[in-house]
């Protein structure tokens, strides 16, 4: 891992596993999977795909050796079908030739029917049928009941949030090489090496030490790869194991969006009251959950959720219920944000609804009603130091609201064709993930005799830079120059049990373990320091590669300290192991401390509609944004535009429909994502005094939340769309294609009056 590791990403310069250099007679794999959404698998015939060119061998449930189970949470997805099939797109075999073309020709000439079954895709019509996944989830404080008579004002409703295809740069792929004896090594595009390597040994029924996992970087996750990576790997893990050959699976970016997991769609009732004030005084709502057609990482996006439902606000009485209901479409899974933005988009609705109804500017119902930091959460957290009032008055003052305000207004009464729209958008996001134990990471630190360091931890590189944090944190602990880090990539025989990088606790968990790991070497080299130059221990100071030991001593060089402690026997390698302190949650009373802490921040967006045409410009987005002590600012800057844009594409072009189980979308021809054209002008600020006690060098985790920041986009278009047709109700369904806004703006005869 070079120092320019993001420079890589950006020119292209970066290796992928599909670049990387294979040893002759690699053989590469083609997925066979289901056609139909739900049946039995009558016939399944894969003699002639095995006589096929160039083809090794054809894999199916019974050629696994050990158990043909990949799930994690729960245990209810096989590897290959047995004899059902529950999705289009279900692996049923795995076709392995001397090369992509003819595993991909064979796999056509496996011969399967299927005895097709009715099969289900709305989650309410599978709640109704008793088809859920794990327990009913209800958590509540105060009393929603008791509290509706108070209420003057009652707003209720439906949302209806789709899903979203991740659109990672790198496809799921895998290399896996045979080792000696039982030992397989597999080199994954997964953001979980420790989950490739649990699922790789169950199935192929061997110990996990015979199973490595090597991990360099990825090309893009989004959650993408927290879970729907294993299969690849382990299936390539299985090839190579029986035929004791190199075996590669890279799917094609077409199979890839018709079978792999994405963003979870959500179907959600809600109900709010308020006092005639603008006061939020109970809220009622339920998710249910689309949760595909197996469990996957659902049961936790949905306690994300649940602990998500009233967003950046506090309301006194709440009860929140969830369901995840199994459906016959591709196992949903993780996607930056992990069912906040789904509980979110719901809550931001309703304080919407809410003030049309009140006929209150949103923006003072959203201030009036922010969190604060001694309220108790609806799951019986204390929010804890909040800076969510003042990221929401600096940002007014950033955009300088009460101005756009007035622009707008007399922009949309001067224009007819055009409408322009207004929204504030204040975000609180819970780091930590919410399973308590897997908050927890190691770290391993070798200095070498000549100076130069090797660090490992489980942190896996994907674009957001947190090996780039790695390095930082690592040379800041020394004392030592960055060029002198070298940050290895993420192995399984390095760092043992780590967690997914996830959550976006990848810095705040790894990089805690580095520090600890550094800590115990420089403390080492502080004590050596203390009896070879005469000093105390505390007088040893490292900094800029260099040791001091105190007035009128002599100064030495970093490597030269590092081969003197050497000399004598010092050890100079470290490993070190960290777990969240102070978090917990009970399930069975819907109470705790999940989170070690929350990310704050508000942004104003504006956006120009196009009333002839239903398209529409994201002009501006106003942010500012609790970060903490950033560890690199250009790397959290980016994270914000990045997850500010695919917040924007989940709002708006990026439609993902399902037709009979198959994904309507399966390229990027007709799945829409947004490009350099759909960038607005980003003005954004830290609030850069601010300092995190609960995480790494007083930093704060920055991945997912930003994301947030793009549902602004929603409500700005309703505001427009409201400007040119008063009075008419939008739903909230998003994405808000141009195609829906058109039949939001002409309601009836589909042209303009
Ligand atoms: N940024 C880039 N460039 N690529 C990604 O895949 N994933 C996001 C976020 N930012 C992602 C990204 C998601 S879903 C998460 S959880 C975090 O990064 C994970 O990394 P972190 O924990 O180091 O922040
Ligand atoms: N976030 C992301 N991934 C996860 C979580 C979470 O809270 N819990 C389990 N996997
Ligand atoms: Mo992120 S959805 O937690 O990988």
């Amino acid at each position: 891992m070079s120092s320019t590791e993001l420079i890589g990403h950006a020119t292209g310069s970066s290796r992928f596993v599909d670049d990387l250099d294979l040893p002759s007679g690699t053989l590469h794999g083609a997925v066979f999977v289901s056609t139909i959404p739900k049946g039995k698998i009558a016939k399944l015939d894969v003699e002639s795909a095995r006589a096929a060119p160039g083809v090794a061998q054809v894999f199916t449930a019974q050629d696994v050796p050990g158990q043909n189970q990949i799930g994690t949470i729960v245990l209810d997805e096989t590897l290959f079908a047995e004899d059902e099939v529950h999705f289009v797109g279900q692996p049923i075999a795995l076709v392995v030739a001397a090369t992509k073309k003819e595993a991909k020709a064979a796999s056509r000439l496996i011969e399967v029917e299927f005895e097709e079954q009715e099969p289900v895709f709305c989650p309410r019509v599978a709640a109704r049928a008793g088809n859920t996944i794990g327990k009913t989830r209800i958590l509540s404080i105060g009393d929603v009941e008791s509290s509706w008579p108070k209420c003057d004002v009652i707003v209720e409703d439906r949302v209806e949030t789709g899903s979203q295809e991740h659109v990672y740069l790198e496809t799921q792929s895998a290399i896996a090489f045979p080792g000696e004896g039982d030992g397989v090594k597999i080199i994954s595009s997964t953001q979980a090496p420790t989950t490739v390597q649990t699922v790789a040994a169950r199935v192929l029924g061997v110990a996990m030490n015979a199973v490595e996992v090597d991990v360099e970087r990825i090309g893009g996750g989004f959650g993408g790869k927290e879970d729907q990576a294993t299969p690849y790997a382990v299936m390539a893990a299985l090839a190579a194991y029986i035929l004791g050959n190199t075996v590669k699976i890279v799917l094609s970016r077409a199979d890839d969006m018709r079978i792999t997991g994405k963003r979870h769609p959500y179907s959600i009732d809600y109900r709010l009251g308020l006092s005639r004030d603008g006061r939020l005084l109970a809220y009622e709502v339920t998710y249910y959950q689309n949760s595909g057609a197996a469990a996957d990482l659902s049961t936790a996006v949905l306690e994300r959720s649940l602990f998500h439902a009233t967003g950046a606000y506090q309301i006194p009485n709440v009860r929140v219920t969830g369901y995840c209901c199994r459906t016959n479409l591709p196992p949903f899974t993780a996607f930056r944000g992990f069912g906040a933005p789904q509980a979110v988009f719901a809550i931001e609705s309703a304080v919407h609804r809410a003030a049309a109804e009140l006929k209150r500017p949103v923006d003072e119902l959203q201030e009036k009603n922010l969190l604060e930091e001694s309220f108790e959460l609806p799951f019986g957290m204390r929010v804890g130091p909040c800076h969510g009032k003042r990221a929401l008055q600096e940002v007014k003052a950033l955009a300088d609201l009460k101005q756009i305000k007035k622009e707008v207004v007399a922009f949309n009464s001067g224009e007819r064709v055009f409408k322009k729209g207004v929204a504030l958008t204040p975000i609180a996001f819970g780091v930590s993930f919410t399973s308590t134990f897997l908050n927890q990471a190691s770290a391993l630190v070798h200095v070498y005799r000549d100076g130069s360091v090797s660090v490992s931890t489980g942190a896996v590189e994907m674009g957001q830079g947190v090996l780039r944090k790695m390095r930082a944190i690592a040379a800041l602990t020394l004392g030592v120059s960055e060029h002198r880090i070298q940050v290895e990539s993420a192995n399984t025989k390095r760092v043992a049990n780590s967690s997914p990088t996830a959550a976006s606790t990848g810095a705040d968990l790894n990089g805690r373990a580095l520090e600890m790991a550094c800590e115990t070497v420089l403390m080492r080299l502080k004590r050596f320091a203390a009896t070879a130059y005469g000093c105390h221990e505390r007088q040893v100071k490292i900094a800029e590669d260099e040791a001091h030991f105190g007035q009128g001593k002599r100064v030495v060089r970093f490597e030269e300290l590092v081969d003197a402690a050497y000399l004598k026997r010092v050890s100079l390698s470290a490993g070190a192991h960290y777990a969240t302190p102070g978090i917990f949650y009970d399930k069975d009373i819907e109470k705790g401390s999940p989170f070690a802490y929350h990310v704050f921040g508000a942004a104003v967006t504006v956006v120009k509609l196009d009333c002839l045409r239903g398209t529409y410009k994201v002009e501006d987005v106003f942010i500012v944004h609790d970060g903490g002590k950033s560890l690199d600012e250009k790397v959290d800057l980016g994270q914000i535009e990045g997850g500010l844009l695919q917040g924007i594409g989940w709002m708006t072009v990026e439609h993902l429909p399902f037709e009979n189980g198959h994904v309507g979308a399966a390229n990027l021809a007709t799945y829409k994502v947004p490009d350099m054209f759909s960038i607005p002008r980003v003005t954004a600020r830290f609030m850069d005094d601010l300092r995190n006690p609960r995480a790494v060098r007083s930093s704060k985790a920055v991945g997912e939340p930003p994301f947030l920041y793009g549902l602004g986009c929603y409500f700005a278009l309703v505001d427009a769309i409201a400007a040119f047709r008063p009075g008419h109700r939008v739903r909230y369904e998003p994405p808000l294609t141009p195609e829906k806004v058109l039949g939001y703006l002409y309601p009836r005869s589909g042209s303009a009056t």
